[in-house]
């Protein structure tokens, strides 16, 4: 108890956010704020009556926040941020097409972020990840260390439950990764992917794992698809939720998700999807796993991808 987690949007997949933070029952507070006024107020209002049926003593506090930053005072000195602010896609549309809009938005909230949470660990899941990310480091000059971005997290899990679902086995038999970037670049790693312990290879066939493959590149933009307003929430909650808890219970957990890379892989200087340990100081390290020599070379090409965006949201 004592520490303090704050979301930043009060959406859906914001307010997901929070409920789980709280029922994890491990912070004393969890803040959610939205520009939309009374939207974090009520929402909280409705999450705290369901602490005692849920059996949860978090409590959660909603404030309003204006564009000349009133309002955040409510998430001063917050350990972990969780930044959801910006428009989600709306169908057709690709995550790069909310660059513009969504780099105003992030940039300003990451600069109320530093202005009175300057020792947080900040989580990006704004769109298009691995820009906005790059972006709320550059605008809260905070170590890059201590701002990392989601989305490793939610393309395996995607990944994961499209091999269970195609191979009829339980999602807690099947191991699956995704590195690279949150968009057309995403790198699946066949060769870490296990069934039981036992390699995919030897379960589906390179034809049937690519499909898989495609499917999850295109997860966000299916649920998309069928919402016709807004993105999935609740997938992509659970792992932002999972972070900001690894990093509040200093876990030392391994995840997938988008950190700045430096010589890892032979690859330096950009926000990229790898594998990293999380805890108290954010990304602890950088985990390099074996690669094929296809999986590298993917990499690499997502990174250079993400590196030309990354430049661009400087002077966005
Ligand atoms: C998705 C969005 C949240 O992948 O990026 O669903």
């Amino acid at each position: 108890m004592g520490s303090k987690v704050s979301v930043i949007g009060a959406g859906f997949y914001g307010s997901t956010t929070a409920m789980r933070l709280a029922e994890y029952n491990i912070f004393e507070t969890v803040v959610l704020t939205d520009i939309v006024e009374g939207k974090p107020e009520g929402l909280a209002l409705d999450m705290n009556q369901s602490r005692s049926i849920e059996g949860f003593e978090t409590k959660i506090v909603g404030a309003t926040t204006t564009a000349d930053g009133a309002g955040y005072e409510a998430t001063a000195n917050s350990d972990v941020v969780v930044i959801t602010a910006g428009l989600p896609r709306k169908p057709g549309m690709s995550r790069m097409d909310l660059i513009g809009v969504n780099a105003g938005i992030v940039r300003g909230v990451a600069e109320n972020i530093a202005k009175h949470s300057p020792n947080a660990v900040i989580i990006v899941v704004s769109n298009p990840l691995d820009e906005m990310t790059a972006l709320a480091q550059l605008a809260t000059g905070f170590p890059r260390h201590r701002v990392m971005g989601q989305a490793g997290m939610l393309d395996t899990a995607r990944f994961t439950n499209f091999v269970a679902e195609k191979l009829g086995v339980p999602v807690g038999s099947v191991n699956t990764l995704t590195l690279g970037s949150h968009g057309d670049t995403m790198v699946p790693v066949p060769s870490r992917c296990t069934v039981n312990g036992a390699p995919l290879t030897d379960k589906l066939s390179a034809a049937e794992i690519d499909e898989l493959v495609t499917r999850t590149r295109n997860g966000g933009a299916e649920v998309v698809a069928l919402l016709k307003t807004g993105s999935a929430y609740y997938a992509p909650s659970a792992a932002a939720a999972r972070m900001a808890k690894a990093v509040i219970e200093d876990s030392g957990e391994v995840m997938p998700v988008c950190a700045w890379v430096d010589g890892e892989y032979g690859i330096s200087g950009v926000y990229l999807g790898v594998e990293a340990q999380i805890g108290r100081t954010g990304i602890k390290k950088v985990v390099e796993t074996d690669l094929s020599a296809t999986e590298l070379a993917e990499l690499k090409v997502a990174a250079e991808a993400v590196r030309t965006k990354q430049a661009d949201v400087q002077s966005l």
